[in-house]
């Protein structure tokens, strides 16, 4: 079976390609490396010491992905290419919509037309806005409130009608939590150019002296400590739950949390880091940042049932992989 796994190169998609190969799927990479480097298909064949095959360019241009289905055979495709940082989504929503919509768009018609039917898709729980209580279930209200989520949330919608006319088609979506984490040998993991806009890459930063501190967003939330509390997700329990979805019987339209259903707060992420690590975090408390909730984390019941989706990994591995990641890449 063979594999096509957009935005292969990044942080969840290089990942989720070693569990691909590891499985015995065979694999075919699209990248533009927007947001990635070339290395990581090195890398990903010393990890697993098979061979994936990689086309570089933009899946906005429709004539080169259709190259890509003339050529290969087929059979799946899991699709994380996307731009996903929020503040700069707010700045250049065009940019967004175009790179976002269009790309997918492009996508799904030539799967149409290559009588591909099966697509795992990347959402993310901010379709899930300021959720009404928690544990956030997938059939929660849904809204955005910046130009990434909207994407996030308009693609599902395509997705969606896509299946009510055509329900020969096999969809999954997943909405993930906060992927954090790196895989075990050090290879592969999140290192964004620039000054990160999530925690864990701040933190990572912090900790190996390449930013002076860490600013916490608020402690007057209402949580255990006041600070920020999220789902944190080993980035290596994500990508297996992609190879999950792909061998999901169930025919359809899904849609399914992964995450580990447990809150984490700020302070406690630091703490478990520095204690974990032997390092200490240089930080701050400054005001809360715009745009934030209190608390978000997830059931993941479905997921468990249907998929046979059961986080392994805890708080203090994601710790260590991250840190282990950071120090053999700097
Ligand atoms: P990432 O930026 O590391 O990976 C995305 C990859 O897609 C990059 O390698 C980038 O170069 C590529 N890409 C972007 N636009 C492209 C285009 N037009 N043509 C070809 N390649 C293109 O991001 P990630 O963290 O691995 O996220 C993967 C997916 O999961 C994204 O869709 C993201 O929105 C979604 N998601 C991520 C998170 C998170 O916290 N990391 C949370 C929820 C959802
Ligand atoms: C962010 C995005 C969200 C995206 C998610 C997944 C925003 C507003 N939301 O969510 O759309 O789906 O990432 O990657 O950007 N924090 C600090 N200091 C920092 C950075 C973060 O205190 O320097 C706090 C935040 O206030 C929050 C927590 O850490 O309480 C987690 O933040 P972050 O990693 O950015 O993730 P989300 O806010 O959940």
């Amino acid at each position: 079976m063979k594999i096509l796994v957009t935005g292969g190169c990044g942080y969840i998609g290089s990942h989720t390609v070693v569990d691909l190969l590891n499985e015995n799927y065979d694999v075919v990479i699209i990248d533009n490396l927007s947001n990635s480097k070339k290395d990581v298909i090195e890398k990903i064949k010393k990890i697993t010491g098979k061979n994936v095959t990689f086309y570089e360019f933009d899946m906005c241009s429709k004539e080169k992905l259709r190259e890509v289905f003339e050529k290969e055979n087929i059979s799946s495709v899991i699709h994380f290419a996307g731009l996903k940082a929020v503040g700069e989504s707010v700045e250049k929503p065009l940019m967004y919509y175009e790179n976002n919509l269009i790309s997918t768009l492009n996508l799904l018609e030539l799967m149409k037309e290559y009588n591909v039917k099966k697509i795992v898709f990347s959402s993310s729980a901010t379709v899930y806005g300021n959720p009404k209580s928690l544990p956030i279930k997938e059939d929660f209200p849904l809204s955005t409130t910046n130009p990434y989520g909207t994407t996030k949330l308009m693609i599902e919608r395509i997705l969606k009608d896509l299946y009510q006319a055509n329900n020969s088609f096999d969809i999954t979506i997943l909405r993930y939590f906060n992927p954090i984490g790196a895989h075990f040998s050090g290879l592969l993991g999140e290192d964004p150019n620039g000054i990160p806009n999530n925690l864990m890459p701040y933190i990572m930063k912090v900790a190996v002296g390449k930013l002076p501190i860490l600013s916490v967003f608020g402690n007057d939330y209402n949580t255990i400590d006041g600070t920020g509390v999220r789902d944190y997700v080993h980035v290596c329990d994500l990508s297996y739950g992609h190879v999950l979805a792909l061998k999901n019987p169930k025919p359809g339209l899904k849609i399914y949390n992964l995450g580990t259903g447990r809150g984490t707060s700020v302070l406690e992420l630091i703490n478990t880091f520095e204690k974990v690590n032997g390092v200490t975090i240089n930080k701050k408390i400054v005001g809360r940042r715009e745009g934030d909730i209190d608390a978000c984390y997830a059931s993941i019941d479905k997921a468990k049932e249907e998929l046979g989706f059961e986080p392994r990994y805890n708080i203090e591995d994601m710790c260590k992989d991250s840190y282990n990641f950071v120090k053999k890449s700097n």
